[in-house]
């Protein structure tokens, strides 16, 4: 479901999203780590004179891998192609794009872990060596030709480092993780980009955003445009604490930014199994999502909010997840397989 006003995935709605990505390093707001380590990287590279080392972004949805992309780029004033492993369908598409890359692009692939087999083996040499190996004719005429590419850069993105094949993984001179965002560095987030859509935010109101942004900030940016529209029809445009509760409430994001499907899953956990654990393909099947939807874009920040629990048979349900939710905490006896807990 990808309609969800807290759903990580770009949407419709997210149209305006370039105007709001910061450009420069310096402007990016949060992943210290990330940024420290980039801008070494990046002064090493242009102080070489070198393609920078191809770097792999992973983490969940929403947490700036495509601006992260953009900024490489930007700060090493090269061109940048963008692109997805699904798109890239043909050994000849992959072609096409690497023998028209300048010197230095950078090659984006977003979900690199959906490229093809025989796309994933040309991309090896390519990214080792800057060369391509192609085959030429068919049959017993057929020759291997080797051509030789400019160096570029490839910055990979990825939600599930664990689905890409070591080869690939290997290729990569530095891997990143993206973290969800605090809600303090959220606050900055929502208040920069309040400041370029002229919107005008209380202290309070834009804390309320932060808070319920589930450490997203595709999705602060989305909720402060659904609270700027309720605030300009509902009261006087102003985005006060106030403004910001009644529009959230009535978007039905609760006040830890969970929506009917992340209570949906909860309560189809507590109600239907017990509490856990419940296999993921069952519990997708139960809540009639895809198994992987569940994984990658549900369950990072209902773990990240310990309201779930990986356990090597299934999930569980935690007791944050039945305060959450105001039931009793009523935990499977031990040898049943739930969580159980004394006191
Ligand atoms: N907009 C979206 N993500 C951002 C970030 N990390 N820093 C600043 N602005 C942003």
């Amino acid at each position: 479901m990808n309609d969800r006003v807290i759903s990580p995935q770009p949407g419709p709605d997210d149209t305006q999203e370039g105007s709001l990505r910061p450009r420069r390093l310096a402007e990016y707001i949060g992943q210290d780590k990330v940024k420290s380590n980039l801008s070494i990287l990046l002064e090493a590279a242009i102080k070489r004179d070198e393609a920078l080392d191809h770097v792999l972004l992973y983490g969940p949805p929403g947490l700036g891998k495509t601006t992260l992309s953009l900024i490489i780029a930007n700060e090493l004033g090269s061109n940048i192609r963008m692109t997805s492993g699904p798109a890239i369908e043909h050994a000849g598409d992959l072609a096409a794009i690497l023998t028209t890359l300048e010197t230095r692009a950078v090659l984006f692939i977003d979900e690199i872990h959906r490229l093809s087999r025989v796309v994933e083996e040309r991309l090896y040499s390519a990214m080792e060596d800057f060369a391509l190996d192609l085959v030429i004719g068919k049959g017993p005429s057929a020759r291997d030709l080797r051509l030789p590419l400019k160096p570029f850069t490839v910055v990979g993105a990825t939600t599930r480092l664990s689905a890409l094949t070591a080869p690939l993984r290997d290729r990569f001179g530095v891997t990143f993780r993206l973290e969800f965002y605090n809600e303090r560095a959220l606050g900055q987030i929502i208040w920069r980009s309040a400041e370029i859509l002229h919107t005008r935010l209380t202290e309070d109101g834009c804390t309320e955003i932060a808070r319920r942004a589930r450490g997203t900030p595709r999705i602060a940016n989305r909720l402060l445009r659904r609270v700027r529209d309720f605030a300009e029809v509902r009261a006087d445009g102003v985005i006060t604490r106030d403004v910001a509760c009644a529009a959230l409430e009535a978007l039905e994001v609760d006040a830890r930014g969970l929506d009917q499907t992340d209570r949906t899953l909860l309560l189809t956990i507590i109600q239907k199994f017990d509490g856990g654990p419940v296999g993921l393909d069952t519990l997708a099947a139960s809540t009639s999502e895809e198994a992987e939807t569940v994984e990658d874009v549900y369950e990072p920040y209902l773990l990240q909010l310990g309201f779930i629990a990986r356990t090597p048979r299934g999930r569980i349900a935690t007791r944050l997840a039945y305060e959450h939710l105001d039931l009793p905490f009523r935990p499977q006896p031990p040898g049943q397989g739930g969580l159980w807990q004394s006191g």
